[in-house]
């Protein structure tokens, strides 16, 4: 049976790329995740098809054994230090993991290869191309690279890695950037999970600064097809920008958050009593927007998840895992 390599398979998109690969190919899913903070087997479903091999990206050790041993022709490489406010606390793990850990991969995937080509997925950010004025224009493929965070600038390093392989070594890579993603699983510690807990509390939401960033929001379903569509489509050597054209500030998806509680039964604070405005992240980017015209022309890609429809499956679990943590807490009944 052929094997995908799927890095950071453990974590919130990762795992959502296992399911879409589990019912689109009959493929053995390899998952290479070293299980920091982010990533948890749990978020991953029960199939034989599946081996977790708890592993770090950078250790070339045991990547070239994966390699040897179970031979992948297609990788998705997700692995990376991911939270841009970490990245603020300390940059180095992020250099580490996103730039050396891709240079591994890279390296194993070019020995591994030289009598059979493979296709590399680089799975990348539209945080690579830094800020956008709130009035107008959206990122395309052509916008220069200009990142404005440690988290972000790892990143573009790791994608510039990945497109020189294609250059120098002829390497089928392609490298997707996609907007922020919500859905089912993502860390406590991000955005979105962050208002639905507060809220679901009966809390503000913190927001930082003047609460009008504005980010192009996706369902996490859709960016999985995207990067389907890119192995299976895609052109070796160039990039997709994957988006929903779903453009809203931060306080708009507080106020989306509300009404899906309101909408789920539960009791989050009045309108207007929702939001805790908190000091603005440094460097924090203003907006996001991604143009997903070539994607749509060449992979034949189209977001296909209304937003109320992903954000009420994704508040919906958000619920649920929250309620669970509530159980955990109370003392046993005697
Ligand atoms: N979340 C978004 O909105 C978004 C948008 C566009 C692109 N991306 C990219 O998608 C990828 C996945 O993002 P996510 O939100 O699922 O992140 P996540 O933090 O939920 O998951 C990252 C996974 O990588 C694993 N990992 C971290 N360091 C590792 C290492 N050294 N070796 C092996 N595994 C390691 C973690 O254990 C975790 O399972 C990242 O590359 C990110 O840059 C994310």
């Amino acid at each position: 049976m052929e094997s995908i390599l799927i890095t950071g398979g453990a974590g919130f998109i990762g795992s959502a790329l296992v399911r879409l690969l589990l019912k689109k190919t009959g493929a053995h899913l390899l998952v290479a995740d070293k299980l920091t903070y982010a990533g948890k087997p749990s978020n991953l479903p029960e199939s034989s098809r599946i081996t977790l091999a708890v592993a770090d990206v950078c250790s070339r050790e045991k990547m070239a054994a994966l390699f040897r041993r179970f031979r992948p022709k297609l990788v998705f490489h997700l692995a990376a230090e991911s939270h841009v406010d970490r990245s603020i606390t300390s940059g180095t793990a992020f250099a580490r993991t996103n730039v050396l850990g891709t240079a591994v991969l890279l390296e194993c995937a070019r020995q591994s290869w030289k009598k059979e080509a493979g296709v590399f997925v680089q799975v990348s950010t539209d945080e690579v191309y830094g800020s956008l004025p709130l009035a107008g224009g959206a990122f395309t493929e052509h916008s220069p690279l200009a990142p404005r965070s440690p988290y972000a600038a790892a990143k573009a390093g790791a994608d510039l890695l990945a497109l020189s392989y294609h250059a120098t070594h002829g390497m089928d890579v392609r490298v997707t950037r996609c907007s922020n993603n919500y859905g089912p699983r993502q860390h406590g510690e991000k955005f979105l999970p962050t208002v639905t807990a507060a809220l679901f509390a009966g809390q503000p939401a913190p927001v930082y600064g003047d609460g009008q960033n504005v980010r192009d929001w996706i369902f996490v379903e859709d960016h999985c097809t995207a990067l389907w569509a890119a192995a299976q489509k895609g052109v070796p050597g160039q990039v997709y920008n994957i988006g929903a054209r779903n453009e809203k500030s931060n306080l708009a998806m507080v106020e989306a958050v509300r009404q899906t509680l309101v909408l789920l039964g539960e009791h989050p604070p009045a309108p207007g009593q929702c939001v805790r405005l908190v000091q603005d992240r440094p460097g924090h980017d203003r907006r996001y927007a991604i143009d997903p015209s070539r994607a749509g022309r060449e992979l034949g890609f189209c977001a296909q998840t209304p937003f109320e429809e992903g954000l009420k499956k994704t508040v919906a679990w958000e619920i649920e895992r929250l309620k669970g943590e509530r159980e955990k807490q109370k003392p046993d009944a005697l």
